[in-house]
């Protein structure tokens, strides 16, 4: 059931999206509207665009918008009926208790309450006389109980249904079980557990619920599914916008975290004291994840291993962060050892030790550069420098260059001069490359309309005249008969912009007030975006009835069109005889 239209304008009413959104993005006041950096990717120029007139927002940058609780809801990682909840909360509005949770809210709910029973079932598992050999590899591994405890470690049986059947006694039905991705379905239809033998590290999100598991295989025994396990995509999880770590992180990490590559190094270095530190979930580094950071802390230092794989994951994780604004060092632990191994074998205050002496993100691209290069020779001098000075030029801070400059000109002896009118030329074409790249960001954003509309290959000229349809029906509903009679919602050419269509007209129908909210539960924020732009285009400014008449006639043509190419039987004397037939409408109706 949804929340009815008058109790989400109250709340919408006490809070103001400029106020709430100020709490996040810094906004400047450009006009009648705000601007800032947008918080959902990275950028420099803001793009980032609040609409106190008509309650929304909308990145030019990326396409996101819709209303104050799209924008809360991706901020806070919750649904839209989950963030009106939230402010509802916030601002003392009381919601009555029953009734508001939808079929997805409820399923989403049953999951929650699956992971979190699962991970019980696992913990006490491991405890058992049965999860003996589970403990004894922890315990081997130089975990305490406590850490143990602390990070809900469990294990999983060695069998096909023992979750399976605890989850049953439990109430629990097969199909949710499948959804929270801890029963997996077969090709024949049976149904198995899909952690066996494993020792289980549960994963839980910012707000502290279970939203999965990654299972470890015994050393000798990952022949079957791998040496990790881990839970997929689900309606409460998705791998690519979580750390592992991050429950326990977040408040330990004003000041910086640090990001390893595995679960065993966040539990290893939490033990050891570090309790800001997080790792991907097995994947790489995502720009979700950066951003996730940079609303907590200040730096991030980077541990990957130091073989190629790790290099090329630290390279590609640094160049992810710099794009957020966050200061970045990277420690090269000695020996290719991962941060676990080198903390049990050398003890915290060496790595302590390694932390403080981090090098930045330069310094480590001018030691990386040396790597294959003999230093002693002319060559190879030269090789080195001009890999440095384009090192050095890539830096956007002038006093960082001008360090840099001064410290290889003296090391190499060569003239600060020389290497300077180096760097000032490379930086030219590094800035002009720089620039290009984030006017196309801005030209062509990540959620293009196409992305959101992915139908609109079926016809550019009509999903552009369906969006110019929708565009003045929104600033001007008054429209909405005229279009209704000439245009029945089936005829929209792609369905997005048919959904929208049919929620504007029977919104008006009921008499309501068309605002974003309107579409809030039903469209996703790429999709609430592509409204909110169009709410504020200028396409439909002038003349919105003729405007309205020519989006008609050109849908009902490209329908036309569209069908005879589906329908080669149909003469084209058939064919021209039926746009004639839409051009006499026309122009009646003017
Ligand atoms: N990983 C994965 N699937 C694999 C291998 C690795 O998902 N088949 C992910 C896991 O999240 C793992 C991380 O990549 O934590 C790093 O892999 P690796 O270094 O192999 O594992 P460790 O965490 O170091 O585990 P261990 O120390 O137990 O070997
Ligand atoms: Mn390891």
């Amino acid at each position: 059931m949804a929340i009815p239209e008058d109790v989400i304008n109250e709340i919408k009413y006490r809070n103001d999206i400029e106020t709430v959104i100020s709490q996040y993005v810094t906004l400047k006041r450009r006009g009648k509207n705000l601007v800032g950096l947008c918080p959902f990717h990275g950028e420099k120029t803001a793009s980032f665009t609040v609409y106190p007139e008509t309650a929304s927002f909308y990145c030019f940058g990326c396409g996101v918008g819709g209303d104050v609780f799209t924008f809360t809801g991706l901020i806070e990682n919750l649904d839209y009926i989950e963030s009106i909840k939230l402010l509802a909360e916030r601002s003392g509005v009381t919601l009555p208790d029953s009734g508001y949770d939808d079929s997805m809210q409820r399923l989403k709910n049953r999951i929650y309450d699956i992971n979190r029973e699962t991970a019980r079932f696992f913990h006490e598992y491991l405890l058992s006389d049965a999860g003996v050999w589970a403990r004894e590899y922890l315990l081997g591994r130089g975990l305490k109980p406590a850490t143990i405890k602390k990070f809900g470690l469990g294990a999983s049986p060695d069998s096909w249904d023992a979750l399976i059947n605890h989850l049953k006694s439990k109430g629990y039905t097969i199909d949710e079980m499948v959804a929270a991705n801890v029963v997996g379905k077969s090709q024949r239809g049976t149904y198995y557990d899909r952690f066996r033998k494993r020792v289980m590290f549960p994963i839980i999100n910012i707000r502290g619920n279970v939203v999965g598991f990654s299972g470890r295989a015994m050393p000798g025994e990952d022949k079957q599914g791998g040496k990790y396990v881990n839970t997929s995509d689900t309606p409460v999880y998705k791998k690519s916008a979580n750390l592992f770590g991050m429950n326990l992180a977040k408040n330990h990490c004003e000041e910086r975290m640090i990001l390893v590559e595995g679960n065993m190094d966040v539990i290893s270095l939490n033990q050891a004291g570090f309790e800001n530190t997080v790792a991907p979930l097995g994947t790489a580094f995502t720009e979700e994840q950066a951003n996730i950071l940079a609303r907590y802390t200040k730096e991030v230092v980077l541990t990957m291993d130091a073989d190629a794989a790790g290099q090329k994951a630290i390279k590609r994780a640094a160049e992810i962060l710099e794009k957020t604004g966050l200061k970045t060092r990277v420690i090269v632990i000695p020996d290719g050892k991962d941060p676990d191994e080198f903390i049990k074998k050398n003890g915290p205050d060496r790595f302590r030790g390694l932390i403080d002496g981090a090098v930045s993100d330069i310094e480590y691209k001018l030691l990386m550069a040396a790597k294959d290069i003999d230093l002693l020779s002319d060559d190879g001098k030269l090789k080195y420098l001009s890999a440095a000075a384009e090192i050095i030029a890539s830096q956007s801070d002038i006093m960082t260059r001008d360090i840099y400059i001064g410290r290889l000109s003296e090391k190499y002896g060569v003239s600060r001069t020389a290497l300077e009118t180096k760097v000032k030329d490379l930086r030219k074409g590094f800035v002009r490359s720089q620039e290009k790249k984030e006017i196309n960001d801005i030209i062509r954003p990540k959620f293009t309309k196409n992305d959101v509309n992915p139908e609109k290959r079926i016809s550019v000229k009509g999903t552009n005249a369906e969006e110019t349809l929708i565009a003045v029906l929104l600033q001007h509903p008054d429209f909405y008969k005229t279009a209704q009679e000439k245009l029945p919602p089936e005829k929209m050419i792609t369905s997005l912009n048919k959904r929208i269509y049919s929620i504007i007209i029977d919104t008006l129908e009921k008499g309501e007030g068309l605002d974003i909210s309107t579409f809030g539960q039903q469209l996703l924020p790429a999709e609430l975006g592509l409204l909110v732009s169009l709410q504020n285009s200028e396409r439909a400014a002038k003349n919105p009835k003729i405007v309205l008449n020519d989006c008609i006639e050109v849908i009902l043509e490209e329908n036309l069109r569209l069908e005879m190419s589906r329908n080669s039987d149909v003469s084209v004397e058939e064919w021209a005889l039926r746009l004639q037939n839409i051009i006499d409408k026309k122009q009646k109706g003017n």
